[in-house]
This record gives C-alpha cells, structure tokens and sequence, in this order.
C-alpha cells in the first residue's frame, strides 16, 4: 500500500513555548538517522509560534488540536483557521474525543471544521471512537461509521484525509486496545470510506490507532495492516518514549 507511516503527537493542554521548543531540540538528538515515517506534532495553540520557527528547517509536520469553521468575527477564545494556515500548520485535529465530551463538539459541527481546514489547504485529522458502554453492548461499529459518515459530509473527498480511531476507555487510561480489537475497527471505518468516497479513498487515508499507545506495546500494533500509524497522548511529552514509539514501529514504514 502507499499509505505513509503517521506517528502523531497530541500534547493536549500541557507545555508552554520554552518546553515545547525544548522537547522538539532533545527529540531531533535522539536520531541519527531521521525515520521514514511521517512525524507530526499537535502542541497547544499557544506554542504554534514558537514551534513553527523551531521546525522551519526539519522534516517534521505540525498542526492546531482544535479551529473554529470560520475564519474570524465574534468568536471569543477561539482560534482561526485561517491563522493556524497562515502559520504554516499542514494539519488540524478534529473531533479529538475530549472536544466532543468536554466541550460539547457533535458531528454536524466537526463536518463545518473539516470545510475549514480544507478551505485553507491543510489536512484534517478526524478523530472517531467509542465509549466503553458503548462497546459493551455492540455498538462499535455503528457509533464510528456514524462520526465517520456525518464527520465527511461536506468534505473535500479529493484531497488528502487522515482518521484516528481512538476508543475513549483506552484514552489516557494505560488500558489499550488489544492489536485484533484495533484491526476490527479499523477495517470497518476502511471499508465505510469505500461507501463515502470510493476505493481509491479507502486506500490512500491513513487510518491511525489512538489511546495508550507506549514504546512497548507499539510494534504488535504498527504490524496490523489497516494500522497506518499512531496518535500519542500522554507518552509523546518526553522526547525519549516518542522516540521509542517510533522507532519500535520502524518495521512498518
Ligand atoms: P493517550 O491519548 O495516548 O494519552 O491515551 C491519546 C489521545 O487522546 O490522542
């Protein structure tokens, strides 16, 4: 397959500008050699100055965790997208699980953000996955066709897309989904893309597994084959487990 090899960093609400140009400083020291996958980096969006100086000159990408769909007006405390372009991001991330749950985001709202991401050239990460109960009384399939299918209603089928199935019970819990549980839902939301957008949809996006990913449990999962990389919370703030996730997912890219 074509697809390329995604291992990407979610810092949520944690570094300010000096930590994070320090984390990206130690990280580039820890390889020799710079691996073949694709690395991006999501830090809060108060730091995006500050990282887009820093990762000017390296083969690293980076993105906003959030945007709001237009472009400026009376929008206290959000961020454009529109801006977040103008600075360099090549992604954004929507509907992460923790602005669907905290801050209320549904479906209809996140096909308007991935409108906007497009609309300024970057590439829109949509994150889908179920709740616990949700799993356990069968749901699994139906909740992330669901977010998938209204998630790309308006979407820019052409042009490069990237999901995240991220299970929220494994989400900052140290509980991760088991290789064959990640598989599973994978090749559902691959096979949905056939509905939505055609094979050649399905094929080329990148499908990235989310929650609890660590340096030890990421080589079982890179090998599963609808498994095209990783979104990383609490293991990608220190420079060395990043590192280590990547590097023990070299197998796949
Ligand atoms: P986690 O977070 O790796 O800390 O589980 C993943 C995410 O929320 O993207």
């Amino acid at each position: 397959v074509s697809r390329s090899f995604i291992v990407a960093a979610n810092w949520k609400m944690n570094k300010g500008p000096i930590e994070s140009v320090e984390f990206l400083s130690e990280f580039f020291s820890l390889f020799t050699k710079w691996p073949k996958c694709e690395i991006v980096i999501f830090p809060p969006a108060i730091d995006l100055v500050s990282v887009a100086r820093m990762i000017e000159e390296k083969p690293l990408r980076w993105g906003a965790q959030n945007c709001h769909f237009e472009d400026n007006g009376a929008f206290t405390g959000e961020n454009s997208p529109k801006v977040i372009a103008e600075l360099g991001a090549d992604y954004t991330l929507v509907g992460h699980s923790e602005r669907r749950k905290i801050f209320g985001e549904i479906d209809e709202m996140l096909a308007k953000k991935i409108v906007a991401v497009q609309r300024h050239n970057m590439i829109p990460m949509l994150c889908v996955g179920e709740e616990l109960s949700e799993r356990e009384s069968g749901k699994t399939n139906l909740v992330i066709t669901e977010q998938l299918k209204k998630g790309l209603s308006q979407a820019n089928l052409e042009t490069k897309i990237v999901l995240a199935y991220e299970p929220v019970w494994a989400i900052g819990t140290g509980k991760v989904a088991t290789p064959e549980q990640a598989e599973d839902a994978h090749a559902v939301l691959r096979k949905m893309l056939i509905e939505i957008g055609g094979e050649s949809l399905s094929e080329r996006t990148p499908i990235l597994y989310g929650g609890s990913v660590k340096p030890e449990n990421a080589a079982e999962l890179s090998k599963k084959p609808n498994i095209d990389g990783f979104l990383v919370g609490g293991a990608a703030l220190a420079p060395a487990s990043y590192a280590g996730i990547i590097k023990n997912s070299q197998l796949a890219f």
